[in-house]
């Protein structure tokens, strides 16, 4: 396989033409239309996105596996030794409604488990990137997940909401549970895999979701691991790329306080 710098170049450069295709369609013409659920969007520019990076995976890396979003159909077998994570524009919902914060997320898996990934913010023309045992950094300068916040009350946390009423409620037990009350308070910008970036940058403490896809948070966990924090299941256990992911990501510091308010259970 190619070296790690080499294809963080190829696949940062991918990232950014799918994110520069993004970024001209904002507030223009699009077609959307919805998946399964009435609040499931997908439009013209996601797929367009896709097959930008898509058409680079297959011309640079032919032999190995693509699990991507807008796939008709996605194996996620756990035995693909080599596997491409593609999310062509994470926050479609936020794009869809002009709100200025979304993403692209692309990441390799070797053995199920990430081993370079990158989250790119056209709008911002922020480039996150992550090799495993190589650091994190946003457009080429190490990244830190926030050193300073070391309890629940001081943090700032992040989550999202599922669109089906089943996985509502998990996210209404993770309320009772206490996070609302315990943490200092809570945002849902939108884009788990930006988000994920954040908490690896230190703009953010933590974040949580349940039901999850692999694509969301396979770059985003890298970042928050090579940036010095923490990334689990939603129990503490350790995270898995399954077809549904329940992910907590945090600063490390809260990591403990943080599950135990989740209050998922052990
Ligand atoms: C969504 C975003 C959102 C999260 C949803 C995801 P999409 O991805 O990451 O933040 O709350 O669960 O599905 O559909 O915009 O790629
Ligand atoms: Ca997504
Ligand atoms: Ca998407």
């Amino acid at each position: 396989m190619k070296e790690k710098k080499e294809i963080m170049e190829i696949v940062s450069s991918m990232a950014r033409q799918a994110g520069l295709v993004i970024k001209e369609r904002l507030g223009g013409n699009f077609s959307t239309r919805c998946k399964g659920s009435p609040a499931d969007f997908v439009t013209d520019v996601d797929r367009q996105s896709q097959e930008i990076i898509l058409e680079g995976l297959k011309k640079y890396f032919p032999e190995h596996h693509v699990i991507a979003e807008e796939n008709a159909f996605n194996d996620f077998s756990p035995e693909n030794a080599n596997v491409w994570y593609v999310d062509p524009l994470d926050g479609t919902t936020n794009f869809v409604f002009s709100i200025p914060f979304y993403g692209v997320s692309i990441a390799l898996a070797e053995g199920g488990k990430p081993s370079l990934g990158i989250v790119y913010d056209p709008l911002r023309d922020e480039m996150f990137t992550a090799v495993r045992n190589g650091g994190a950094m946003l457009n080429g300068c190490r990244i830190h997940a926030d050193g300073t916040v070391q309890t629940l009350d001081r943090s700032l946390l992040v989550t999202g909401f599922p669109v089906s009423r089943e996985f509502k409620e998990l996210m209404a037990d993770a309320y009772t549970g206490g996070i609302l009350f315990n943490s200092m308070n809570i945002r849902a910008l939108g884009s788990a895999a930006l988000e994920l970036a954040y908490v690896a940058c230190g703009r953010l403490t933590g974040s949580w979701e349940v039901k999850l896809k692999p694509w969301d948070v396979a770059a985003g966990a890298l970042l928050v691991e090579e940036a010095g924090g923490m990334v689990s299941g939603i129990r503490g256990e350790p995270l898995e790329l399954t077809e549904f992911v329940d992910i907590v990501s945090s600063n490390g510091l809260i990591h403990g306080e943080f599950i135990r308010a989740l209050g998922f259970g052990s």
